[in-house]
């Protein structure tokens, strides 16, 4: 047998044990190691039937994405059509996640046994793949054509005990000892024939409604602009009720082969394996061990502190939650009520889910009831003496080795942590609004911050459900600070000529899921004005003044909280639609500053917002305050919503070669002046015709 796959007898069943970690992908060597097991088992006069599990966490989370679209062996290519054609039954026993190419093995073999914990999925879509295993063909025969292209098109894990419902599974157990439950349910089945065999099963896929098809292409037509995946997942599916399981299944191997190698797939695979990169820091091994965070405390129950309260509490971890009084402890309190109320009245959570939650968020006002917290984030006003007051407090408090973490957006950490005697202990823990929405954790490394304060960030990102990324301490820390001259270029096109709905348009056809003038208005001019205000006292020279926005805030016109910014909006209804007293201030604002308009095509539009923030990013991995570029790019998809199948903005910008993007900035410089002037790196790159990726 292979190194990757073992083989034992338990009586008259043969266990084919796939042990491949971390998550038993189905490496080159996997497919040939079970085919091996089976062949054994069925030449085995003692044996009846075998039970094919995996080793170690999970049964098998896939073909091993790095593999993909690689050429493979015969077997590779069959192995399923193998287990299923043995004459003897194979029984999957799944724990862990049975994922893609594990489900798709599972649906090979004859019967399928999985534990209370396990989780079961075809989630090639989220990779820009489809199922390319004939899980498209064997699923629908199993649970029908409805769920199974529910299934196939979210991609999203269902819990066994759902599973189990559908028909994907034929028994859920207890967690427990698997092995011992499969064997016996093997047992029990071994002698029954015909064994059944699911590519030979049409009962459910003949007399389709081919509406169904239509419809879920109609109900992602939003989700799913700019995408090929979802449709052919969808094609797949239609391919199984139309077509015999052979000629369907050359269908899907035909449908895969055009896009496993597309930019698609590859933008959505660099993501994958870059979001796991980023939890990789370079001096910071396992050797590092993280605090074990059981009780967590924040200061201040302000927009960001309440959503960071539920993060904590939405994955069980108790929380104190600190205000300077009780008055504004209950308006927190309430507020933290009502989002939860949101989510029971949209299906999302049930009243004793909620119950569950509110009894681990405990509200205080004393530094004291809090000292004994191993971990404490700060989300109290953007000041930076009310920052250093609440520091100080905290490290007279808290108990020794506990993580102080501020949640500033702005302010310089090493300062904050100056107001301790323990800078050690202190880092930046950047939560995106909403906290407990927004999957993004920008993990901010003071000078002084020990790696235990950053193994343990990470650590607690991935506890709470976020994205956890690190840089280092610089005014707007990595994300915001990349993104600051992509909001400074939306507002300089339309002094130059656009109209916000222009821009707004550009993007979201780019894969935005809204235009960036409506996400001003979502978070309110307010922000950017005060933003602008701070920046200009702090360096005048520098500091390029917006008139268009600062005289909308000026106006009062706000954003959405005041029916009206950018755009204007009706009562109950968050449509944006243009207004002509904005046509009339940037109208006024161009004639002031001399600017003759002119018109801009969708291109340029594009390249001037994403190039300049490109530019930026570049002398953020430049200072070494960004690990890696892929750490950009994982920031911008989690953070601002830049379309996951276009990978992240330096891939993106990789796609379209910094050489490009060098000559065509040192145009712009010629014309638009100095904010062009490429980024050293990015002139070093374009010379040596090397891109971000190696960087
Ligand atoms: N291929 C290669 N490597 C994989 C992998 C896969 N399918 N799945 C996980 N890994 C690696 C990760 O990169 C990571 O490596 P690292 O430690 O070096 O960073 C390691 O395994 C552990 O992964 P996670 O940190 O993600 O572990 P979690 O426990 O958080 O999550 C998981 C486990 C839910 C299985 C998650 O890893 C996952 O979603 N994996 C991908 C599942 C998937 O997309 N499967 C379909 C693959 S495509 C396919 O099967 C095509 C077929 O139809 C032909
Ligand atoms: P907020 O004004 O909504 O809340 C701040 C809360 O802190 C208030 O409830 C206030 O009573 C409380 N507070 C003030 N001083 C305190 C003290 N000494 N002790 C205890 N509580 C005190 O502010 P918001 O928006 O929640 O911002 C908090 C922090 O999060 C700021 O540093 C901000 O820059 C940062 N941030 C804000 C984001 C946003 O979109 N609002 C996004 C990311 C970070």
């Amino acid at each position: 047998m292979s190194g990757l796959v073992e083989y034992e007898k338990y009586g008259a069943i043969g266990v084919i044990t796939v042990n491949n970690p971390p998550v038993n992908a189905l490496s080159p060597g996997v497919p040939e190691g079970i085919v091996e097991g089976v062949e054994k088992g069925v030449a085995d006069p003692d044996v009846k039937a075998m039970v094919l599990i995996g080793a170690g966490r999970s049964f098998i989370a896939g073909a091993d994405i790095k593999f993909l679209g690689k050429p493979r062996s015969e077997t590779a290519k069959n192995y399923r059509e193998i287990i299923e054609g043995s004459e003897k039954p194979v029984v999957a026993a799944i724990h862990g996640y049975a994922l893609g190419g594990g489900l798709e093995t599972a649906l090979g073999c004859h019967y399928r046994v999985a534990v209370k914990s396990a989780k079961v999925g075809l989630p090639e879509v989220l990779i820009g793949i489809l199922p390319g295993g004939a899980g498209t063909q064997r699923l629908p025969r199993l649970i029908g054509p409805e769920a199974a292209l529910e299934m196939i098109v979210s991609g999203r894990h269902v819990p066994a005990t759902e599973a189990g419902e559908l028909g994907v599974l034929d028994s859920v157990v207890e967690d427990g000892d698997l092995r011992n439950a499969a064997i016996a349910f093997a047992e029990k089945i071994a002698d029954q024939r015909p064994v059944p065999r699911i590519s030979q099963m049409n009962e459910k896929v003949t007399n389709v409604d081919p509406a169904i098809f239509d419809a879920m292409r109609k109900k992602i037509e939003r989700r799913a602009r700019n995408q090929i995946a979802p449709y052919h997942c969808i094609a797949c599916v239609e391919a199984a009720v139309s077509l015999p399981f052979e000629e369907g299944v050359a269908r899907e191997r035909e449908l895969f082969q055009e896009i496993v190698n597309g930019d698609e797939a590859k933008s959505l695979r660099y993501a994958f394996f870059s979001e796991r990169e980023a939890t990789k820091i370079p001096d910071i091994d396992k050797s590092i061990s993280a605090v074990d965070v059981r009780l967590a405390a924040v200061v201040g129950a302000g927009t960001m502190g309440g959503g960071i309260a539920m993060c904590f509490a939405d994955s069980g971890i108790p929380v104190k939650l600190l205000e300077i009084s009780e008055e504004f402890l209950d308006t927190g309190m309430a507020k933290i009520k009502a989002n939860y109320e949101t989510s029971i009245k949209r299906g999302s959570l049930t009243a004793e889910g909620m119950a569950e939650r509110m009894a681990l968020i405990d509200p205080v006002i004393s530094y004291d009831d809090i000292a004994n917290a191993d971990m404490v984030i700060e989300a109290v006003f953007e000041e930076m003496p009310v920052k250093k007051e609440v520091f100080a407090k905290l490290d007279a408090v808290m108990k020794e080795g506990a993580i102080m973490a501020s949640n500033t957006s702005t302010l310089d950490i090493d300062e904050i942590a100056s107001a301790t005697k323990r800078p050690e202990a202190v880092l930046g823990m950047h939560f995106f609004s909403p906290a407990n929405v927004m999957k993004l954790l920008e993990i901010v490394r003071g000078k002084n911050s020990s790696k235990e304060a950053v193994a343990t960030a990470l650590k607690v990102a991935r506890r709470i459900g976020k994205v956890g990324a690190v840089c280092g301490n610089c005014d707007g820390f990595l994300a915001n600070r990349s993104r600051m001259p992509f909001q400074t270029e939306m507002n300089i096109l339309i002094e130059d000529g656009a109209l916000p709905e222009q821009v707004d348009k550009v993007m979201v056809d780019f894969g935005y899921p809204v235009g960036p003038f409506v996400v001003g208005d979502m978070s309110g001019l307010d922000i950017g004005y005060a933003v602008r205000k701070r920046r200009a006292a702090e360096s005048p020279n520098e500091f390029r003044k917006l008139p268009i926005p600062d005289r909308l805030f000026e106006m009062g016109r706000l954003g959405q909280k005041t029916a009206g910014g950018w755009f204007t909006y009706k009562k109950g209804d968050r449509t944006p639609h243009p207004e002509p007293e904005v046509v009339k201030v940037i109208e006024d604002v161009r004639r002031e500053m001399g600017i003759k308009p002119h018109d801009f095509t969708d291109e340029e539009i594009l390249q001037r917002l994403l190039f300049s923030s490109v530019n930026e990013a570049a002398k953020i991995l430049e200072e070494g305050i960004a690990y890696r570029a892929s750490d950009v790019d994982i920031m911008w998809l989690y953070g601002f919503g830049f379309p996951r199948y276009r990978g992240g903005l330096l891939f993106w910008a990789d796609q379209i070669g910094v050489k490009k993007i060098y000559e065509i900035m040192c145009e712009w410089e010629k014309t638009y002046g100095d904010r062009w002037k490429p980024a050293n790196l990015i002139k070093e790159l374009a010379e040596s015709g090397k891109s971000f990726a190696d960087a």
